[in-house]
């Protein structure tokens, strides 16, 4: 990959510090950005090495995980630490739940496949959701009625300033639709004491699952009824190899694939509303694909909004708004001269102003924008 790299003096975990470290590969937009330094985290050791050493331990800290959920503007200037952990296992049953672990570096498709081969369903519905294990929890990832933290149990995960594992369960984890704990910088306050926040404060090194044993298929959302009636199935005939599959055919049909045309999945969230907001827009726009929440607010489909203001499958430089899905952007560049991150916020950008002016509402960005 063409950079330098050092071995730290004052340790010997043998941790390798590599400078100008070209970051394409590494995030799925494929936008080329360098890291200043970077240090690959195989192991709790590693991190500890960086901790110990007087000219790493004190600098910010960028934490990256599959690269799945950032959109690049420049060189990160943060240490970034690669998140490269892999392990997956057992840990026991119990009446109610197989309660299986997965180290942060983990492929989360691949642990989704291979829970199923073991026979522990229930993470099927988020089949395919690029990233790693570590970032989905960052992220809070979900896909046709089911959240990760709907399996979750518990995590490890280190203190970047002390070194000290911690474990937090859900509660801890303050997870929302796409939101947690590790998506906030460390709010300080004005006696400088550090708020709940974790981005770049804390490692996720494994995460634990509760996969319930007596399993039930979580079916309701469109595109799954329209599969399953395609297959003249009822739901008793499901099972979750199936719905595995009828979820990688659903996302193959209508997500690009980001090893082809670089994006990061839904560029915003679906925006929610109150209910006289919502008849506010139905009375101009009928048509507008709305889902009543438990709480009464009301939630909309941005992709909907977007492609109503005509966004669908128009490029600005080389950034585009996908052709089958308005709310993924996507690198319309080659590899050898792709979008750069400030092209793809000049597009979210116009695609926000657009919604703003017509809908009166503002779309909020999912992706971390560094
Ligand atoms: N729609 C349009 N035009 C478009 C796109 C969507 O009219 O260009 C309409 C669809 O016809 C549908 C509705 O909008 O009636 C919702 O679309 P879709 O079912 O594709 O789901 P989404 O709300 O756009 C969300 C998640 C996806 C997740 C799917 C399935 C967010 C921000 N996105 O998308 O998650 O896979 O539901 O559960 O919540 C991601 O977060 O990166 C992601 C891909």
């Amino acid at each position: 990959m063409g950079s330098s790299g050092w071995k730290s003096q004052c340790d010997n975990s043998q941790m390798l510090v590599e400078k100008q470290v070209a970051l394409q590969p590494y995030n799925t937009f494929g936008i080329a950005a360098r890291a200043q330094e970077l240090v690959r985290i195989q192991g709790q050791q590693d991190v500890l090495a960086v901790l110990a050493d007087p000219n790493l331990r004190d600098k910010p800290k960028f934490v990256l995980g599959g690269g799945s959920n950032i959109v690049l503007t420049g060189d990160v200037k943060p240490l970034v630490l690669k998140v490269e952990m892999k392990g997956r296992r057992l840990l026991g049953q119990t009446d109610r739940a197989w309660l299986v672990e997965a180290d942060a570096g983990e492929n989360w498709h691949d642990l989704v496949a291979w829970t199923l081969e073991q026979g522990w369903p229930g993470l099927e519905n988020m089949a395919l959701i690029p990233g790693t294990v570590g970032a989905s929890v960052v992220q809070n990832v979900g896909a046709y009625g089911v959240e990760l933290q709907d399996r979750f149990d518990s995590l490890d995960a280190m203190d970047l300033q002390t070194g000290q594992v911690f474990t937090l369960d859900a509660a801890q984890c303050a997870f929302a639709y796409r939101d947690s704990v590790f998506k906030h910088a460390p709010a300080v306050g004005p006696d400088g004491t550090k708020g709940m926040g974790l981005a770049g404060r804390a490692l996720i090194l494994r995460v634990r699952f509760a996969l319930p044993r007596r399993w039930r298929a979580v079916l309701g959302y469109a595109d799954l009824e329209r599969r399953m009636a395609m297959d003249g199935l009822v739901a008793s005939q499901i099972t979750p190899e199936r719905i595995f599959s009828w979820i990688c055919e659903i996302r193959r049909a209508k997500l690009p694939d980001p090893a082809i045309i670089g994006n990061a999945g839904s560029f915003f969230k679906n925006p929610t509303v109150s209910a006289e907001q919502c008849a506010d827009i139905i009375a101009r726009d009928p048509k507008v694909v709305h889902y009543p929440m438990p709480d009464g607010s009301i939630k909309l489909a941005a992709g909907w909004l977007i492609d109503a203001c005509g966004w669908k499958g128009k490029t600005v430089g080389r950034a585009g708004v996908y052709e089958k899905q308005a709310l993924v952007l996507v690198n319309r560049g080659g590899p050898s001269d792709p979008v750069t991150g400030g092209e793809v916020m000049t597009l979210a950008r116009a695609i926000q102003t657009s919604v703003y002016e017509r809908f009166g509402l503002r779309l909020e960005p999912e992706p971390v924008v560094l």
